[in-house]
């Protein structure tokens, strides 16, 4: 496919909100503030945005260069460079495709929560155990949320069938705005609650007694989740920025932006947790049950639930729009087939897979892999082993298989003032990336569970 008929981002600013629109999501929003507070807090943000500078941000150079000089998907991107390479544009397919399967599920109870919110339903009880039942009935529940995990889909799919001008570059450009209004008016009202600086303070008071060195290792996976790296999103939407974007900058302003969402997720979370006297705990339970018994205490209690929910499902939809992205792009280029139709074969393909994993938490829990539910099992599969993996190669192939020459242009826009940067970015993807991602594997495979 010749790239004169091929879209690209109409400014700077756009290929800015939409790369940082595919980063953000729920990973910054319940993921990070529970790390980072259990990890000793702003010693564990210290360690976070140092790992962000030396592996994050690099191998976004590295998939944003691999991406806009192939002006291509990302399987093509590879084979662009190298025939050898074009198998780990196929992890990048198959790692998308099997992020979106348990993504989808849960961007589709982010909606529900907003409709139970709505409806008032979150301000009808103080009680947490009331949330947690109907919590667990609500996903365990054989059909409701499937039909919520189709209507994320439809709602992905119409955004991406009206293509990446018009669908991708639009939607980005009105929602992150609007995410990070939500977001600072959840966090001002959250800090404002009595006892909240309790909060604060367990987000944020450095305690570097909990550091050890698997906290590095913490910090790096959670580094990688959170900016989208290792596959394929950020080839493909580089794919679309225009000869003149600076993709230093744009690099820098999505990993900043992709932070200081995460900062402020956790200044929303922790103050409102700590006011009522709640040791906080992980992941959905935080978010889906303690949350609401407390938004439920809150004057205005619909509002701010709402306001919560909304923001959960715009960062969660703006990541899975990146990712449908990242498959329909494939499809449509290297099967040339039209890309309506590419878009309702991932959609479709996906919402099958969603709908095994949505009922493996109820109606098919009995349907394991390796003991794991099918929910659990691509969570696992893809955040432990298939991601570092690919950002590993992303790396690895940035450094080592793409000309030096054409990484340094790509890189500083042919200009001589840059090529010192570029060269300790090269430096970085050749030897410190490949090294710190072989960590991540080794721990992930529990090999490291001596340190
Ligand atoms: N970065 C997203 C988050 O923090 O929730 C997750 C994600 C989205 C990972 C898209 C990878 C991706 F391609």
């Amino acid at each position: 496919m010749g790239h004169q008929t091929r879209a690209t981002f109409g400014s700077k600013l756009s290929a800015v909100l939409v790369a940082a629109g595919g980063a953000v999501g729920l990973g910054n929003i319940w993921r990070f503030p529970y790390v980072a507070g259990e990890n000793g807090g702003g010693a564990f943000l210290a360690i976070y945005i140092l790992c962000a500078v030396i592996m994050g941000l690099p191998i976004m150079l590295a998939e944003f260069v691999i991406g806009r000089s192939s002006h291509s998907n990302a399987f093509g991107a590879f084979r662009h460079h190298s025939n050898l390479w074009k198998y780990m544009g196929f992890n990048c397919i198959l790692t998308s495709f099997l992020i979106m399967g348990f993504y989808c599920v849960v961007a589709g109870w982010t909606i529900e929560y907003t409709v139970h919110s709505v409806a008032s339903g979150i301000a009808r009880s103080t009680l947490a155990d009331e949330h947690a039942a109907y919590f667990s009935a609500f996903i365990s529940n054989p059909w409701r949320p499937v039909l919520y995990t189709a209507a994320a889909m439809l709602l992905t799919h119409t955004v991406i069938a009206l293509g990446v001008r018009k669908g991708i570059e639009r939607c980005s450009r009105m929602l992150m705005p609007v995410l990070l209004i939500m977001l600072v008016v959840l966090a001002v009202r959250s800090l404002m609650m009595p006892g909240g600086f309790e909060g604060l303070r367990f987000f944020l008071y450095p305690d570097f007694s909990k550091v050890s060195a698997r906290t590095l290792l913490v910090a790096i996976g959670q580094v990688f989740f959170s900016l989208s790296v290792g596959l394929g999103s950020m080839i493909t939407y580089a794919s679309y920025f225009k000869s003149d974007t600076d993709l230093r900058t744009t690099a820098v302003n999505v990993t900043v932006i992709d932070t200081l969402v995460a900062v402020l997720a956790g200044l929303v979370i922790f103050p409102a947790v700590f006011s009522v006297g709640i040791e906080p705990s992980a992941g959905s339970s935080l978010v889906f049950i303690t949350l609401p018994s407390i938004f439920a205490t809150m004057p205005l209690s619909t509002v701010w639930s709402t306001l919560f929910f909304l923001l959960l499902a715009v960062a969660a939809l703006t990541s899975v729009i990146s990712l449908h992205e990242v498959i329909t792009a494939c499809i449509h280029e290297e099967w040339h087939i039209r890309r309506r139709t590419a878009a309702w074969i991932t959609t479709l393909s996906i919402t099958v897979l969603g709908t095994a994993a949505s009922l493996s938490l109820g109606l098919l829990d009995g349907w394991r892999i390796f003991g794991l539910t099918i929910f659990d099992a691509l969570d696992f599969v893809t955040a432990n082993i298939l991601l570092p993996v690919s950002g590993m190669f992303s790396a690895l192939f940035a450094g080592w298989v793409i000309k030096r020459t054409t990484f340094v242009d790509e890189l500083t826009g042919r200009s001589m003032k840059y090529s010192r940067q570029a060269e300790v970015v090269r430096i970085l993807l050749r030897y410190v990336c490949p090294i710190m991602l072989s960590l991540i594997f080794l721990d992930n495979l529990g090999l490291l569970n001596w340190l």
